[in-house]
């Protein structure tokens, strides 16, 4: 299949176009909120009612929205340039995995959805977390500004709410321990709000194209003072696979086995105070988002943006017994929330079609240039968004994607209090976690995720020594408590494992998009 459009959308597309065009006669602004670690399936989005009523109240949630590696800068950067894991070659969270490594810089960074809607003549802006290893020397330190970014103020190093530099066009802004001046996500608002008085004060024709990336809901998930008391009665929530142990025939891949198995009620107080904390944390966000789009109306533009809200990956706190992370093939990491509204789509509507990390950069370059970029390997949704259809859209149109991740190890290590472990390939173990390890270096996967109308599923191939294979049916067991790869045939394996063989080989969009 050489495109996945027919040309009856295409005529649709053009149809918008005019209708878009007459109306504002400009290119729209776009505006971009990425969170850190936000899930969809622990009910993410709940403490986030303003950012709800503001975005997608007015426009798309799109109920099946997914990435295509569940940890922070190798995610971070398939947003940012619109290919897969295979393609950007960034492994891990370390410049040694290519995280913001010269390679990267010198490569995929220099041809971005920054870089294309700059060229299309917009005003870009970026201020928050952007990749982990950010400012460190080893990647050129703060004076290397992403190429692609007029007005930056990007992070150095991984999420913090205080105590942490930013890189203000390449200069060090250092930032203390003051709420009032220094609580980051608050600190990103203000940087925002200075951009647009800025942009407004010029009185500027140019659109805009501004990324807001807060630390939160990632760790240390230290709340704003005001809301340190929120939430108090909440835990996380118990889902079937919340401290689930998986046995027997069905039984999981060999971190998940390892001890302790279930969580003790300790740790499961720990990981209730962090979803409190998580969600405190998010107070903040919603205040970001609501004082930006308040502006927005002021200066009466928001009517001519593009607003996106989503995440980096999702979260698990206690399925399977892990008591809190990402890096797994489970649905609570990959799972993200996507919420859109601008000039021309619908409103207050939930949308069942699959969209990954990867379809964004193409949205967005089309948004703002009218061209569709055929190298990235993601597919624009710029036509689902625009054509008509009722509040809720199942069936599932027919998609495939990839899902490839690279377990780490040594450098996060394990905690000296956690002295039974002495394996230097297994990490994230802490002892207020029970010293359960979260991570090792054979935890390196690929999965192919299925959707049509009649399958929902997802089938996962370890690169360790068991050749370890999960395959779930959500359709049957949303929760993906049953691992049923021991009973698949060898031939109905072949199929899983070519598609993911093919996926694994694409470049750009007509590779890589599979029906
Ligand atoms: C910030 O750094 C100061 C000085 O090192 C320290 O006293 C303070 O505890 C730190 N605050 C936070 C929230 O980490
Ligand atoms: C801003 O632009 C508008 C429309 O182009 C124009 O009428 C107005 O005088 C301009 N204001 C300033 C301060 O330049
Ligand atoms: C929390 O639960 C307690 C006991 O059930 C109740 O008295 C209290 O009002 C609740 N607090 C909130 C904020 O809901
Ligand atoms: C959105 O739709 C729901 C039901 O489909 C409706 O109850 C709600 O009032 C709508 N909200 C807005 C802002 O239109
Ligand atoms: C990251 O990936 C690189 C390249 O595969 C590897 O050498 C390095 O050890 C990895 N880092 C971690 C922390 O696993
Ligand atoms: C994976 O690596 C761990 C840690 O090095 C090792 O103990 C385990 O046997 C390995 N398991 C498989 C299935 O490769």
């Amino acid at each position: 299949m050489s495109s996945p459009y027919n040309s009856g959308v295409a005529f649709l597309t053009i149809i918008w176009l005019l209708r878009f065009a007459s109306s504002i006669n400009v290119k729209p602004n776009i505006l971009v909120f990425l969170t850190d670690d936000l899930d969809v399936e622990l009910g993410g989005l709940e403490p986030l009612q303003k950012t709800r009523r503001w975005i997608s109240d007015h426009g798309i949630h799109f109920s099946n929205s997914f990435v295509s590696t569940p940890i922070c800068c190798p995610s971070r950067s398939s947003t940012l340039t619109g290919l897969y894991q295979h393609n950007t070659k960034v492994f891990n969270n370390s410049v040694g995995g290519n995280c913001n490594s010269q390679r990267w810089q010198n490569g995929p960074e220099t041809r971005t959805y920054a870089t294309e809607l700059k060229k299309a003549g917009y005003v870009t802006m970026y201020s928050g977390k952007y990749l982990n290893t950010y400012g460190s020397k080893a990647s050129g330190g703060l004076e290397h500004v992403p190429l692609g970014w007029d007005f930056w103020s990007g992070l150095v190093g991984n999420s913090k709410y205080y105590n942490y530099t930013l890189s203000i066009n390449g200069k060090a802004e250092h930032h203390g321990d003051s709420y009032e001046e220094d609580y980051l996500t608050d600190v990103i608002g203000r940087k925002a709000q200075s951009f647009l008085s800025h942009f407004q004060s010029i009185n500027s024709t140019s659109p805009f194209l501004m990324v807001l990336a807060p630390p939160a809901p990632h760790a240390p998930f230290t709340p704003a003072p005001q809301y340190a008391n929120h939430f108090l009665n909440h835990t996380a929530p118990r889902t079937p696979a919340f401290n689930h142990k998986s046995t027997g025939s069905t039984q999981k891949h060999w971190l998940i086995q390892t001890q302790p198995q279930l969580m003790s009620p300790e740790v499961i107080a720990t990981v209730d105070e962090a979803f409190r904390n998580r969600w405190r944390t998010l107070l903040s966000v919603d205040d970001l988002v609501d004082g930006v789009l308040k502006t927005l109306e002021q200066f009466d533009r928001l009517k001519d943006t593009f607003v996106v809200f989503t995440s980096d990956h999702g979260y698990h706190l206690g399925q399977f017994g892990l008591p809190l992370d990402k890096r797994q093939l489970y649905d609570t990491d990959l799972r993200v929330p996507l919420l859109v509204r601008g000039p021309g789509i619908h409103t207050n509507t939930t949308k069942g079609n699959v969209v990954t990390n990867i379809d964004l950069a193409p949205t967005l370059v089309e948004l703002g240039t009218g061209h569709v970029p055929v190298d990235m390997d993601g597919t624009s949704f710029v036509q689902l968004m625009m054509t008509e259809s009722n509040f809720i859209t199942p069936p599932q149109p027919q998609h495939s994607f990839l899902v490839e991740y690279h377990g780490e190890d040594g450098a996060h290590g394990v905690d000296q209090q956690c002295k039974a472990i002495t394996d230097q390939h297994m990490v994230e173990c802490e002892a207020q976690f029970g010293c359960k390890c979260q991570d090792a270096r054979n935890n390196t996967f690929s999965c192919v995720r299925t959707f049509s109308q009649s399958e929902d599923t997802v089938y996962c191939h370890f690169q360790d020594d068991a050749g370890f294979i999960e395959m779930y049916n959500l359709k049957q067991d949303p929760f993906q408590l049953h691992n049923i790869a021991s009973g698949m045939t060898p031939e109905v394996k072949s199929i899983y494992e070519e598609k993911i063989q093919i996926l694994k080989e694409c470049h750009g969009r007509d590779e890589c998009f599979q029906a």
